[in-house]
């Protein structure tokens, strides 16, 4: 009964689908992301949480994301239509799906912005700007960027250009190779960072306050941070991975590709964060700069370490890169719908998309200056405007509702034989393991996670 292939195209092989899926987790979350908000939230038992969260919550979730794309072939929302009429359930599930390309638009749209940032660094690097850069000067060059909307304005404008190119070509082409080089380069480059944090004087501080764990700094709002962290990361719960699976041949298995995905994801991280806050430590930066600091910290090592010119200009090239095989999981499910539903071309759709995106990406762009104001999200002093609201709603809120509804459709409301059937495990411990955890343990979890942040407990 299942439908073979997906009239948007295929990967060639299970390899080209981990790639593509790999190169959609890893981006600016890993990177820019997960260094501030571990920084935010006081470090080791944030990210202790962090890496729970991608375990017990995120690899099950990803794996029923993938399974149900895969059964159901198309955009995330005809993907839920569809195998919910097949399991005989109400058809608004394919609710999920809409809520789904909402958050995603919200997301392409800050997303493409903080692109923009690393485009602006990486002729930075390649201008010689950061050369005997110091804590003061790098905040002030950093500042000097997000002052100047017009310029913020172009690089947004630049990157969206960009993501729409590819997606205009469809994700397939061109989609694996780039990642199969750039990947590797990425994490070579980010050992090349560590290096240079094992000599900043300060290594070991950065080290503890990373993996030390302080139950006592650990706030709600960090807990269900750490959480909604863990969806951003993976590219769970907005139908981004649904969307890749529907790409994937029948025959590849789902958890061996889950496990991969998310092991690799968390090592960027884990090393973005190593190369990042020894150099916050030995500079007089703090850990609780915001989302500047990538920005501040890695321009200072790349202007004082040899080949800092080359480092440099590659490592933001290369960021620019992740972030742009990530941008394109961010709105593929839009213009598959569009695609489908409305007889578009692709081309076609993935301008329309676009537009609407790089509009929505202007206020965020106007967050870090004229119409920047102060909020508090779980006693945290927010700076960042409609851009830190955009961010909180769709990462904290948006994703981790998208996954539980999908952890319920596939525990709960799909059939075993249809679940059993597509991750093809047999009666084996590991499906049951998987099931156990998709019907109680996620579920749960992001519930418990829920009612602990709105003070119920
Ligand atoms: N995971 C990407 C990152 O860490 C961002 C991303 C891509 C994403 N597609 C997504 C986040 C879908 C949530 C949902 O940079």
């Amino acid at each position: 009964m299942a439908v073979t292939t997906s009239v948007h195209g295929m990967w060639t092989t299970r390899l080209a689908f981990i790639l593509a899926a790999t190169g959609s987790a890893v981006g600016l979350g890993n990177i820019w992301k997960f260094p501030y908000i571990a920084g935010e939230n006081g470090g080791g038992a944030f990210v202790l949480v962090y890496i729970l969260c991608v375990s017990m919550i995120g690899i099950p979730i990803m794996m029923a994301e993938i399974l149900v794309g895969r059964r159901g072939r198309q955009s995330p929302i005809n993907t839920m239509r569809t195998l919910a009429y097949e399991e005989g359930r109400h058809g608004f599930w394919q609710l999920v799906g809409w809520g789904g390309v909402i958050a995603g638009f919200l997301i392409i749209s800050y997303y493409s912005v903080i692109a923009g940032w690393a485009i602006a660094y990486t002729f930075r690097a390649l201008g010689g700007t950061f050369t005997s850069l110091t804590g003061e000067t790098a905040t002030d060059l950093f500042n000097a960027l997000l002052g100047d909307p017009e310029r913020l304005l172009a690089w947004h404008t630049i990157f969206m250009v960009m993501t729409i190119i590819v997606i205009s070509r469809g994700v397939r082409s061109g989609l694996e190779q780039a990642v199969r080089v750039l990947m590797p380069l990425l994490f070579v480059l980010l050992l090349v960072l560590v290096g240079y944090a094992l000599t900043s004087g300060r290594f070991m501080d950065g080290i503890e306050f990373l993996f030390v764990p302080d139950f006592g700094a650990l706030s709600a709002g960090a807990v269900i941070t750490a959480m909604g962290h863990a969806f951003f990361t993976l590219s769970l719960g907005m139908g981004a991975i649904m969307m890749y699976g529907s790409y994937l041949p029948a025959s590849a298995s789902i958890a061996r590709s889950s496990l991969i995905i998310a092991l690799m994801d968390t090592m960027v991280a884990l090393l973005a964060g190593m190369a990042i806050f020894p150099i916050v430590f030995a500079n007089g930066l703090e850990p609780e700069a915001g989302p500047g600091l990538v920005f501040l910290t890695l321009p200072i090592a790349f202007g004082n370490m040899p080949g800092g010119l080359l480092f440099g200009t590659l490592f933001f090239v290369l960021l620019v890169f992740a972030a742009w095989t990530s941008a394109i999981s961010l709105i593929e499910p839009a213009v598959a719908w569009l695609v489908e539903n409305q007889g578009i071309e692709r081309v076609r759709a993935a301008v329309y998309v676009g537009i609407v995106a790089w509009l929505l990406g202007i206020v965020t762009i106007m967050s870090f200056s004229d119409w920047a104001f102060t909020f508090d999200f779980a006693g945290e002093a927010k700076t960042g405007g409609v851009f830190d609201l955009l961010d909180i709603l769709t990462a904290n809120f948006m994703l981790p509702l998208g996954g539980l509804a999908m952890a319920l459709f596939a525990g709960w409301f799909m059939s075993r034989e249809s679940t059993r059937d597509e991750l093809a495990m047999g009666q084996g411990l590991t499906y049951r393991l998987w099931r156990v955890m998709i019907r109680y343990i996620a579920p749960l979890a992001v519930v418990l996670v829920f009612f602990n942040a709105i003070g119920l407990m």
